[in-house]
């Protein structure tokens, strides 16, 4: 059965533990207790694929940040959470998408544009260029159940995954259960396409 890693990165307190363990456990966590490094196994079946899946939920707090190289470095795919009760989480997400574009096309950049295929050609209707490599990526806005403490407009979110080249977007609530398996399952079928 195929293995895959998929990393949840993403700034502090956005959800990223709660979304981890409501995918693996199916409760809700609602104290905040920052993460330091987590990580947790499971198998899931993706259109009659199944597929062990280890996830590594990483911190968000700027103290651990020197080590988000090597997560990006030993993850096969990733989750890249914000807030959606939080405009400045949006921000935080460039520099781990800059690192991801950065590690992962200098670690096996001619092999990923060798395989071109139909990542290439999604990005190609997107506009993009051809032969960048496509990393297996979603853009996850959490916190969707607070409606009324929302500050990240959809379309900011949308804006931001066209120029990303087209990584998918969801809005998910850890508390209320949405989107949780989709994103989770979005990611593998990226992965195994890969
Ligand atoms: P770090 O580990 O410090 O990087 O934070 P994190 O991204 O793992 O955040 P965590 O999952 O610990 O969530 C932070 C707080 O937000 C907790 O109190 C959670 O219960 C709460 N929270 C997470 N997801 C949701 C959600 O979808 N809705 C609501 N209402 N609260 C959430
Ligand atoms: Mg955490």
């Amino acid at each position: 059965r195929p293995e895959y890693k998929v990393v949840i990165m993403g700034g502090g307190g956005v959800g990223k533990s709660a979304l981890t363990v409501r995918f693996i456990h199916q409760i809700f966590v609602s104290a905040y207790d920052p993460t330091i490094e987590d990580s947790y196994r499971r198998n899931l079946n993706v259109d009659g694929i199944t597929v062990a899946l280890e996830v590594l939920d990483t911190a968000g707090t700027e103290q651990f940040m020197s080590l988000s190289s090597l997560y990006v470095r030993s993850g096969d795919g990733f989750l890249l959470v914000f807030s959606l009760t939080l405009l400045d989480s949006v921000a935080e997400l460039h520099t781990i998408w800059e690192q991801i574009q950065r590690i992962k096309e200098t670690t096996h950049g001619t092999a990923a544009a060798a395989r071109g295929g139909g990542a290439g050609a999604r990005a190609g209707a997107m506009g993009e260029k051809l032969e960048r490599p496509r990393v297996p990526v979603v853009l996850v806005g959490n916190k969707l159940d607070l409606q009324h403490e929302r500050q990240v407009g959809r379309e900011v979110a949308v804006n931001l995954s066209r120029s990303w080249g087209g990584v998918p977007y969801y809005e998910t609530s850890a508390r209320k259960e949405i989107n949780v398996a989709a994103i989770f399952e979005d990611v593998v079928r990226q992965m195994i396409k890969a």
